[in-house]
């Protein structure tokens, strides 16, 4: 595989696209797929499919497209997902909640080990079989749970030193919910979900006319 750091985040994002695509069509024959085909499906085009592929290898075979099978083992491994990941949780508010209580994770390779809040109220209380841990316990649950990844979902401002709390813990990765940029070490990853992001650039591009499937893939959407 060429070097992924520098493969274009757009194109990330359509990996995704792709492999949601295949794992839509798991039970149809044929057992294969063209570029025009999953381009079409999409909303892009063949030569878009191949290009994004060709960063990381050689997948397709002359006259038959690409193998169902081969091409999303290939995808889950490019996208880190043939692994499963456990992850904690923190601030069991509105947000920690809905994200605890999502019943598909798991399925998806992300496995939720522990949740922790501040709040006395909260502590101990059950959301979807996970008791709410106090997080002076962070540390040494991180530790316990093998945890890589941190979900921090707590008022922006306490935002920073429970992200500190995590990566010091040893998670390798942090999504964060919260409105706030966060500082973290170069080897930390970091992905953002703001739905105020999120709407403003849906009205931009409602704005713009940006709309249908094709801008989607493209990538114009957020990141
Ligand atoms: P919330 O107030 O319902 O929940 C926050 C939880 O964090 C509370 O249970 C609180 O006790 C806990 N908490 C506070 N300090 C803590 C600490 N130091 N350690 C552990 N837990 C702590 O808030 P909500 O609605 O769940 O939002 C959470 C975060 O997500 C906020 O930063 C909010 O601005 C943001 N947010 C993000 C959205 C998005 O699209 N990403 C949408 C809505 C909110």
């Amino acid at each position: 595989m060429k070097g992924r750091a520098k493969i274009p985040r757009p194109t990330v994002k359509r990996l995704s696209l792709y492999l949601r695509e295949l794992e839509s069509r798991a039970v149809r024959q044929p057992r294969t797929i063209s570029s025009r085909q999953l381009g079409a499906a999409l909303g892009l085009t063949d030569a878009q499919v191949r290009k994004d592929l060709a960063h990381f290898g050689q997948f397709g075979h002359p006259g038959i497209g690409y193998r169902f099978d081969e091409l999303m083992t290939e995808l889950r491994r490019i996208l880190g997902t043939d692994r499963s990941w456990n992850a904690v949780v923190v601030g069991a508010g509105n947000i920690g909640r809905a994200v605890v209580s999502y019943g598909r994770l798991e399925g998806k390779g992300f496995c939720i080990k522990s949740v922790f809040d501040v709040d006395p109220a909260i502590v101990g209380t059950t959301i979807n079989g996970h008791v709410v841990h106090p997080v002076d316990e962070l540390t040494d649950r991180v530790s316990a749970d093998e945890a890589e990844i941190g979900m921090v979902a707590v008022p922006a401002e306490v935002a920073q030193p429970v992200a500190d709390a995590l990566v010091d813990a040893g998670v390798r990765g942090l999504l964060n919910f919260a409105p706030v940029r966060l500082r973290v070490a170069p080897d930390v990853a970091i992905v953002s979900v703001d739905l105020t992001v999120s709407l403003e650039q849906l009205a931009y591009k409602i704005a713009l006319g940006l709309t249908g499937e094709t801008a989607e893939a493209n990538g114009d959407a957020h990141q």
